[in-house]
């Protein structure tokens, strides 16, 4: 079987980063689940499709016309790496995750990732519903300060306006939406490895998740 890694966590714990260098580290494929639901929303967005529309949004999901090519995000044609960023589309895909039917409808897109020689992938139910028997599964969190400021000091860096306490809101009701949803919700797994990087560097994370999948 393809060995899977799993990195589950809170909103701006670092998972992505970390998920991508580890992947790059073993040679292994990378995929950000979270930017499949963020696709959704932002298609719904565009195409005026409520984001409480279950079966629209279901539909959008089963046929997403989505690329991934070289760390870029491709979709009808149009790069949406960056307009996947925004927040009001973080914030959309939290909404279209709690639905079900989204869910199952990426089920399968998901899982075709998952090729030789391995891959990394990061979200929320990496562990728990898609990749159950993953190789290793980490849950990766860090302080709602913490990732508040970094989420700020991301948006700052890429010359966009933030507001700290607007984004520590978010973030905390991010947080709660997605640990208190009746479908896979947010929380750690018993036979995934806790990291809390709060006070780690990014390449001391990457090391702890390399340093357990070797041992
Ligand atoms: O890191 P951040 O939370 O900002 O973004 P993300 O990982 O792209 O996830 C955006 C939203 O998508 C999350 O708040 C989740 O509600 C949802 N999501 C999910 O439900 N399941 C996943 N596997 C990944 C993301």
């Amino acid at each position: 079987t393809v060995p899977v890694i799993t990195l589950d966590g809170p909103s701006a714990s670092g998972k992505g980063s970390v998920a991508s260098l580890v992947a790059s580290r073993l040679g292994f494929h990378y995929l950000d689940s979270g930017s499949l639901y963020r696709l959704v929303a932002l298609l719904a967005l565009r195409r005026g499709v409520a984001l409480d529309d279950a079966a629209a949004l279901a539909s959008l999901a089963l046929t997403l016309p989505v690329r991934f090519t070289g760390g870029r995000i491709v979709a009808e044609g149009d790069d949406v790496s960056d307009a996947l960023r925004a927040e009001e589309v973080g914030n959309g895909a939290s909404k279209v995750g709690a639905l079900p039917e989204v869910r199952a409808a990426l089920l399968e897109r998901q899982r075709a990732f998952a090729v030789e020689p391995g891959l990394v992938t990061d979200g929320r139910d990496m562990g728990s519903v898609v990749f159950p028997d993953a190789a290793l599964k980490v849950f990766l969190t860090a302080d709602a300060a913490v990732r508040a400021d970094r989420r700020y000091k991301q948006l700052i860096g890429k010359g966009e306006s933030a507001n700290l306490a607007q984004i520590t809101q978010d973030i905390i009701e991010r947080d709660a939406r997605d640990a208190a949803r009746a479908v896979a919700p947010l929380r750690q797994e018993p036979d995934a490895m806790l990291l809390d990087t709060s006070a780690m560097t990014i390449d001391e994370a990457v090391d702890q998740v390399a340093q357990w999948y070797a041992s």
